[in-house]
Order: structure tokens, then C-alpha cells, then sequence
């Protein structure tokens, strides 16, 4: 028997957003952002995905974009990641009810500042020269800025070259929030742990391409005063 339950209290744990606006039905977590972005989201990763047959997703939280982006590529291997394990159950609620041809694999262990974890993620991606995409959503504002390197340096070691690196999120650039709600959220996360904090886009294209062997090719602006920022795999005759 599934059963439901609302919170209103918002608790922030390792990162996870474990009660705002979170509906659990049985083992799925219901996030509402990640379900009101999932959209615009998978059109923007269209380009991308169209041209992969192996995807990498760092953190996949509850499950509900993978399932997403599975059911519009069913044609294409996701493998779904995640620091909390105990949300494993969640994304393999929302798996499960893919068709039974979709090719979603099982969630790793992905603490993205463990070496060890990121072997274990290219390993999986054995039968192939890497991950062709490596997707990660709204995670660098709400972890520490060792998790935002460890993600940046681990993608530029699982990518093939010539493969992507997508991140969706709240960025400033050059220093400067885009708007004043967003330097209102940066502090917001700071006042719950002063190591989270709203990241610019310059710094992590710093990390991108002096330590993973990454370009930054895009940044295009996203509903809500969000961005996405695509990286390339830069290839060893380039
Ligand atoms: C706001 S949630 C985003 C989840 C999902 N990507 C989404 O858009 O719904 C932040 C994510 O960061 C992950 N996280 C926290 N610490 C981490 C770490 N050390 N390594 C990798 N991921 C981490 C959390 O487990 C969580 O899944």
C-alpha cells in the first residue's frame, strides 16, 4: 500500500531539501521545483541527448528528472548518482514505472569529493571511451565548494572527449548576482551554512579549464533567473 504525506517545515540536510514542498508517495520524493523545471530543462539537454548513448547524472536527487529525460529518450543509458542513498528508493520508485526497454541503470554512491566514488562511475561506464553527457541540476549553490570542484574535476575525467558537461542552476557572473532575489537566496543559503552560497561562473570555468580539460561553450539564461553552462571535453588533438 503507498502511502502520502505532506511537510511544511523546510529542512535542508546535506544538501537535500528533505520537507519544502515535498509530497512522499510511498518510496517517491516529490520535489516541486525539480518537477516545475523538468521541462525546460530536457529542452534545453535536447541537443545533447539526441547525440549520447551513455549519460551521467551527478546527484539525481529524488529520481524525478531522470525518469523524466528517460521517458522522452528511451533509446538512451542513463546512469543515476546520488550522495543520499537513502533516496535510492525514490529513484527507483520513479524507474520503475519507465517502460521496460528504457535503459536506466541503478544509482551509484556519489559523494563527488571521494576519488574512490568517481572510479567506481568511470568503471561503469565500461564497453565505452566515457560518458558522451554528464548532467548535474542545482547542486553547487547548496554544497560546499569542494563538492562543486570534485563534480567539475570528476565530469572532465568520466567525459569522453569531445562530450559535455551541463549545469543547470543559480550562478553569478563576474562576481555579480543577475538580480537582487538571487543575491536575497545566496544569503538565505549562507544564514543555513555558510560554506553553500550562490557560485560564479567564472570560478568554476577557472577550475573547468585549468584542472578537467573543459571548455565553457554556453551560458544561456534560464527561466527564473537561472542558467545553464555547457562544457566541452577538450580532445587530446585540440
Ligand atoms: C537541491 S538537491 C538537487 C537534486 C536534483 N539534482 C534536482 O534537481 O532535483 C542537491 C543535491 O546535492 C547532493 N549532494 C550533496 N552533497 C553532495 C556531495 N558531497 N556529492 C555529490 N552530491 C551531493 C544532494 O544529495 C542532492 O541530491
Amino acid at each position: 500500500m503507498s502511502t502520502t504525506t505532506t511537510a511544511t517545515a523546510q529542512v535542508f540536510d546535506n544538501g537535500v531539501i528533505k520537507q519544502a514542498s515535498e509530497l512522499k508517495t510511498g518510496d517517491k520524493v516529490f520535489l516541486a521545483p525539480t518537477d516545475r523545471n523538468k521541462d525546460v530543462i530536457l529542452d534545453a539537454l535536447r541537443p545533447f541527448l539526441s547525440e549520447s548513448n551513455l549519460v551521467l547524472e551527478v546527484a539525481s536527487g529524488s529520481g524525478q528528472h531522470v525518469y523524466h529525460f528517460s521517458n522522452a529518450y528511451p533509446e538512451v543509458t542513463f546512469q543515476p548518482t546520488e550522495y543520499d542513498t537513502s533516496l535510492f528508493s525514490s529513484i527507483h520508485a520513479y524507474t520503475a514505472d519507465l517502460p521496460a526497454n528504457n535503459r536506466v541503470r541503478a544509482p551509484l554512491e556519489l559523494d563527488a569529493t571521494k576519488t574512490e566514488h568517481w572510479h567506481a562511475v568511470s568503471k561503469a561506464a565500461i564497453g565505452s571511451t566515457g560518458y558522451d553527457l554528464v548532467i548535474t541540476t542545482n547542486v553547487f549553490h547548496i554544497t560546499p565548494w569542494t563538492v562543486a570542484t570534485g563534480i567539475v574535476r570528476g565530469s572532465g575525467q568520466v567525459l569522453r572527449s569531445g562530450g559535455h558537461f551541463v549545469l543547470y542552476g543559480a550562478f553569478k557572473r563576474n562576481g555579480k548576482f543577475s538580480t537582487e532575489s538571487n543575491a536575497q537566496f545566496d544569503q538565505t543559503l549562507r544564514g543555513r551554512d555558510p560554506s553553500w552560497g550562490v557560485r560564479d561562473i567564472e570560478e568554476i570555468q577557472k577550475v573547468a579549464e585549468t584542472e578537467a580539460q573543459m571548455r565553457l561553450v554556453e551560458i544561456r539564461d534560464m527561466p527564473s533567473n537561472n542558467y545553464l553552462l555547457v562544457f566541452k571535453k577538450i580532445s587530446l588533438e585540440e
